[in-house]
């Protein structure tokens, strides 16, 4: 089949992409948008690395079809932040030293974000709960729990005020 156009928004930025029907969000993301941060593991739905967030949900991007993005809001890891202006859950996972290889990194960080977002005052079962969906070979998890609940205090903030 021939590929076809998709638009959708990235991180806040319109995008127009060329895929074919066969292209996951990942490959999309990944070789089209050159969005690397978002990583492929399993590529069977088990891992969590490649977890993005799309209109609000946490989803994974090895699992859904770039044409199905279409007119959808794309956060990846890179919109959580950058070098200059980490984002609060990207601070907390620096305090804590939440990160070893940081293959995972990206997804946690995507899926404790849609968490928060919804659940700013998640507790550390829903937390628990929520990444054990992410698999971290390295860090034993303790870390990375610590890192979102501290996290937890700036997103009830923006919550709160309306962000
Ligand atoms: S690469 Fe998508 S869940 Fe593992
Ligand atoms: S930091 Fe290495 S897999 Fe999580």
């Amino acid at each position: 089949m021939l590929p076809s156009a998709i638009h959708l928004t990235v991180n806040g930025s319109a995008a127009s992409l060329c895929v074919e029907p066969r292209t996951t969000l990942a490959d999309a993301l990944r070789g089209e948008l050159r969005l690397t941060g978002t990583h492929l593991g399993c590529e069977h739905g088990v891992c969590g690395a490649c977890t993005v967030i799309v209109d609000g949900a946490a989803v994974r991007s090895c699992l859904m079809l770039a044409l199905q993005a279409e007119g959808c809001k794309v956060t990846t890891v890179e919109g959580l932040g950058d070098a200059d202006h980490l984002g609060p859950l990207q601070l907390a996972f620096r305090k804590y030293h939440a990160l070893q290889c940081g293959f995972c990194t990206p997804g946690i960080l995507t899926t404790a974000h849609a968490l928060l977002l919804e659940e700013p005052n998640a507790d550390e079962a829903r937390i628990r709960e929520v990444v054990s969906g992410n698999l971290c070979r390295c860090t034993g998890y303790l870390p990375i729990v610590a890192a979102i609940l501290d996290a937890r205090g700036a997103y009830a903030a923006q919550v709160g005020a309306g962000v």
